[in-house]
């Protein structure tokens, strides 16, 4: 099974992707989380996308389909993946398609996680991260059990840079501009699964698994 995330900055796609990650027992590969921890670890890649991420605009092309490409050759990807933050525009669809070819695979479900703006502007200014595991937390809808620490591994819990209000409305304009004609293009190809993300998390979770289990079915 192979499942794309979609969806704004916010709307839930990692904290949905961890939680199938479990149950479908399928790596969850975010591509940000990727560059943020070859940024973390200062790595070629990392000092070459520190600053593009801090002001939220896109890589290049090219660099982040070479990433994926690179983790999508890992043996934890043979069975499937959740690809959570990628494709995010026309070309990247275009190569994952080629990614799936090479392996004689496809993609087989794109969950959108729809959701209005002014929802996700709250959500990010309320997100915490854990600096170990990334985990997501939030403030107002999920806080951790103890102020400022991961309740998985007990890591310390930070805010993403690039969660500052102002870089906030460029994320969201960047998403607008240049990912959402892939909502379209993959409609078109009958992929498509749209989510109400305005939900609480288990229920967004308990459409996502609707929606599996139906695609899953002969
Ligand atoms: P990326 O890391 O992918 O960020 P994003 O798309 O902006 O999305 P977020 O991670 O901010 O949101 P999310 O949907 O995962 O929400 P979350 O679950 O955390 O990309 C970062 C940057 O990397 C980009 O700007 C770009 O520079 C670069 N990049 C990445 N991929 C790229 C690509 N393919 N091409 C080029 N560049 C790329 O939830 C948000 C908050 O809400 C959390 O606090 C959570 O606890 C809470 N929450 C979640 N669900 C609910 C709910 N149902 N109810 C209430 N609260 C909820
Ligand atoms: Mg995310």
């Amino acid at each position: 099974m192979n499942i794309v995330m979609m969806g704004a900055p916010g709307a839930g796609k990692g904290t949905q992707a961890d939680l199938m990650e479990r149950r479908l027992r399928l790596p969850h590969v975010a591509s940000g989380d990727l560059f943020r921890e070859n940024i973390k670890n200062n790595t070629d890649l990392g000092k070459q996308v520190r600053a593009i991420l801090d002001r939220g605009d896109l890589v290049p092309d090219s660099v982040t389909i070479g990433m994926i490409r690179q983790r999508m050759s890992q043996p934890d990807c043979a069975q499937g993946i959740i690809l959570d933050g990628f494709p995010r525009t026309i070309q990247q669809a275009e190569a994952l398609d080629t990614l799936f070819a090479e392996r004689a695979d496809r993609l087989n479900r794109v969950l959108y996680i729809k959701i209005d703006n002014d929802v996700l502007v709250g959500r990010l200014a309320g997100r915490w991260f854990c600096k170990i595991c990334q985990t997501p937390y939030n403030v107002v809808s999920s806080p951790p059990k103890v102020a400022g620490v991961c309740d998985r591994d007990g890591g310390e819990l930070i805010q993403r840079p690039d969660d500052r209000p102002e870089t906030v409305a460029h994320r969201l304009r960047v998403y607008f501009d240049q990912t959402s004609p892939l909502i379209e293009h993959y409609r078109a190809k009958g992929l498509l699964s749209e989510i109400n993300g305005e939900q609480g998390i288990e229920q967004v979770y308990g459409d996502i698994v609707q929606q599996i289990e139906g695609a899953t079915q002969p």
